[in-house]
């Protein structure tokens, strides 16, 4: 099977960037990360990429403040580096539908809680921990999922709940969060990455013989 290219689109501190730098340096993800592309000139994220001799490209309204602009120089990049998988790893834009049409089936995103609850527009960082808390539910979780040209809508690949406890707090609710993310992201990835995810409609097949 041959290794997948994976570019990972990142805004911020790119803690779950690390994970799949870190599953793929210890063998578990069969792929290879060819750039990493941020929003924001200054996320940790790049720093990760750097640290570990991955291309990092900064690609936002600061160098490109022209909307078309700057999503075909996405494309463009994309192609050169013969993307596979795309993974948005804490992305904080909507993907250009162009993006989605392009590599339909072949986008990954994680999000910080059980789709379709505390998602879509506007949900987003702290605001979906902080929604979770304000309407009282008890368990939360983390999804991964393919993307399509909605705000969360793709079809979900793996979920794992969070038990919400009485005394949680934005903060301490968003760690434990964080935790799961950092295990099911990889592993969305290393199951695309070995052709063990087939899309049926909304149903995500999983092979986990
Ligand atoms: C994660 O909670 C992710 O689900 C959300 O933004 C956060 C990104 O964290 N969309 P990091 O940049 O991967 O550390």
């Amino acid at each position: 099977m041959q290794i997948k290219r994976i570019a990972v689109l990142v805004s911020g501190r790119g803690s779950n960037l690390q994970t799949i730098i870190d599953n793929i340096e210890n063998g578990s993800i069969n792929g290879s990360i060819e750039v990493v592309i941020s929003s924001q000139k200054e996320a940790y994220a790049l720093e990760r990429a750097r640290k570990h001799n991955v291309d990092g490209v900064y690609i936002g309204k600061g160098n490109f403040p022209d909307i078309d602009e700057r999503n075909d120089k996405i494309i463009k990049l994309l192609a050169e580096k013969e993307i596979d998988l795309i993974v948005l790893a804490g992305y904080m834009n909507i993907l250009n539908e162009k993006i989605v049409r392009l590599y339909r089936n072949r986008i990954i995103n994680i999000h910080p809680s059980l789709i379709p609850s505390f998602c879509g527009r506007g949900f987003y960082g702290e605001r979906v921990h902080k929604a979770v808390l304000d309407y009282g539910v008890k368990l939360t979780g983390a999804t991964v999922h393919f993307v399509d040209e909605g705000a969360d809508t793709g079809p979900v690949i793996f979920q794992k709940a969070v038990e919400v406890d009485f005394d949680d707090t934005v903060e301490t609710l968003a760690k434990k969060v964080l935790k799961v993310e950092h295990k099911l992201l990889p592993l969305g990835v290393k199951f695309f990455c070995e052709d063990r995810l087939r899309v049926h409609g909304r149903r995500v097949e999983i092979d986990d013989k």
